[in-house]
């Protein structure tokens, strides 16, 4: 059994991909399984905290003992997290939030009359920009999914996201990021000293990740 080290602390989590809808049938979306941020909630749970989860949608069940938040859009997920965050101690990014979103949403089917379509897209909100611009003193945890450059990038996100930690995961490795059971992940705190870790699972990645945010309280 682990220890209670993170009791009586309330802890915001966001998980999963987002939806963005272009008509009644159809969406964006990415690869993002919820399996990192449910584990991270999780760990939580375990370890004494009182967890609001808000979840894109997935297929893997709702954790024990969480406040459960199930939304679609990145627009759902920013606004179940604002309406959260004054609670929270310790707001953790996972979630793979689209960066853009359709401009219209079409209230019918769109017809496959023409040979090549073009779709406009619109930035959505940025969830972590905007806990980084209103934390205050709570803990900030946000992800880093890169391709290349890993490092630098997360260093960056951290940055300009005013985060507290950022846990880089390069999605092209093997074992890493997206949909499987283990991740690859280097954590990065404020003073960008970069701690990295062997493959492991999603499980014992959320334990390590709590294990330095539990440093910070
Ligand atoms: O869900 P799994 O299949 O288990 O996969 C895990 C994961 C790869 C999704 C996870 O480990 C991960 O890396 N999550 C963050 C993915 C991501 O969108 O990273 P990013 O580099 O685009 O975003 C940086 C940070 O800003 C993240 O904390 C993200 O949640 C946040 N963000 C991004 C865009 C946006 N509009 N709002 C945000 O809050």
């Amino acid at each position: 059994e682990k220890e209670k080290d993170f009791e009586g602390k309330k802890v915001l989590i966001t998980a999963g991909p987002t939806r963005e809808p272009l008509d009644p049938v159809r969406y964006i979306t990415n690869r993002s399984s919820g399996k990192m941020g449910y584990e991270i909630a999780k760990a939580f749970v375990e370890r004494g905290a009182r967890v609001v989860l808000v979840s894109g949608p997935t297929h893997i069940d709702i954790p024990k003992g969480v406040t459960f938040i199930p939304v679609e859009t990145a627009a759902d997920m920013y606004n179940a997290v604002m309406m959260h965050l004054e609670e929270a101690d310790i707001i953790v990014g996972a979630a793979a939030v689209a960066d853009y979103r359709p401009k219209e949403v079409k209230k019918e089917k769109i017809k496959k009359d023409e040979e090549t379509m073009v779709i406009e897209l619109v930035k959505n909100p940025d969830i972590m920009y905007e806990v980084g611009q209103k934390k205050g003193n709570k803990i900030s945890v946000g992800f880093a999914a890169e391709t290349e450059n890993l490092i630098d990038y997360a260093k960056k996100k951290l940055k300009e996201k005013n985060m507290d930690l950022i846990v880089a995961n390069d999605v092209s490795q093997e074992g890493a990021g997206f949909e499987v059971d283990t991740n690859i992940i280097k954590v990065i705190n404020k003073d960008l000293e970069v701690k990295e870790y062997p493959m492991m699972t999603k499980r014992e990645a959320a334990h390590v990740i709590l294990d330095e945010i539990a440093k910070l309280l």
